[in-house]
């Protein structure tokens, strides 16, 4: 039977491609991300679009309504892509004290990796669909090993105790909650229009299985983790990054 879909960040990048994955599952799939016009273009068979600021209350529960209005009741799945380093956000009113650009580097994360997925969860948890429902998170191998400066990965981080949390509290209902933690992936916009040659190398040349993350890889598994058949799977960091956080 067809299920009802959310996708985050479903306009790029992991989400885009987990769009198609559930589309191609025969399911209704609605991508929600900030730039109306990247969504639209998003060639998905039947896709639902709604564009919206994820990080605040109103752009939330604005996606909440608009979610239960098109699907006429109950969410099955939650994937929540939207997220990113911070690094291409506006930077503006950041003044030249140093501290000024950690505090807006951190609350950047935070909104954009966190609120982003805590928010849309907390406008839509009594609305899916009860035995069956299913939540799924984007967190990062940053978040189990760093990422440079704290930022990306904390934020990331601070949706595992949320897993974990959210499992327990929704297990009894038959909903199971679980995170997906890639490594590099490239073709998403995460890294920007363009990665130096160097950078590319010395990134892949620390994945053990010698290559890069792609975005296919990640939706297979969001797939697998809302298939009936990883329905006693709850509460657990799924890390697929070609055992990127072994090292090499
Ligand atoms: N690529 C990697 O190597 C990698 C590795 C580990 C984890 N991840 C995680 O995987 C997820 C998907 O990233 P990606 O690699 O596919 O990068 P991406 O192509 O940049 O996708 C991120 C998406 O999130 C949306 N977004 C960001 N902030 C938002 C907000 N406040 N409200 C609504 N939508 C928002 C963006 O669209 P708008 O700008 O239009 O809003 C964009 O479509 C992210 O959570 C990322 O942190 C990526």
């Amino acid at each position: 039977m067809a299920r009802n879909v959310i996708i985050t960040g479903g306009g790029t990048g992991i989400g885009l491609a987990a769009a198609h994955a559930f589309a191609a599952e025969g399911d209704r799939v609605l991508i929600v991300g900030r730039r109306a016009e990247v969504l639209q273009k998003a060639d998905v068979a039947g896709v639902l679009t709604h564009a919206a600021d994820l990080g605040t209350v109103q752009g939330a529960r604005g996606a909440a309504e608009f979610a239960r209005e098109a699907f006429g009741g109950t969410v099955d799945v939650l994937v929540h892509s939207a997220g990113g380093s911070g690094r291409l956000e506006p930077a503006e009113g950041v003044g030249d004290d140093p501290l000024d650009a950690v505090a807006h580097a951190w609350t950047t994360n935070f909104r954009i990796n966190t609120l982003t997925s805590v928010l849309l969860t907390e406008a839509l948890r009594e609305h899916l669909t009860s035995p069956g429902g299913r939540i799924l998170f984007l967190s990062s191998v940053a978040a189990l090993r760093g990422s440079g400066t704290g930022a990306y990965g904390g934020a990331k981080a601070a949706l595992h105790p949320y897993t974990f949390d959210l499992a327990k509290a929704l297990g009894p209902r038959g909903i199971t909650v679980n995170a997906v933690a890639p490594g590099y992936v490239e073709d998403t916009e995460f890294f920007g229009p363009s990665m130096p040659q160097e950078e590319y190398r010395r990134r892949v040349g620390a994945i053990p299985t010698g290559r890069a993350g792609t975005p296919d890889d990640i939706a297979a598994t969001l797939v697998w983790l809302a298939s009936p058949g990883a329905g006693h799977v709850t509460g657990q960091i799924v890390q697929v990054n070609g055992g990127e956080m072994l090292g090499r």
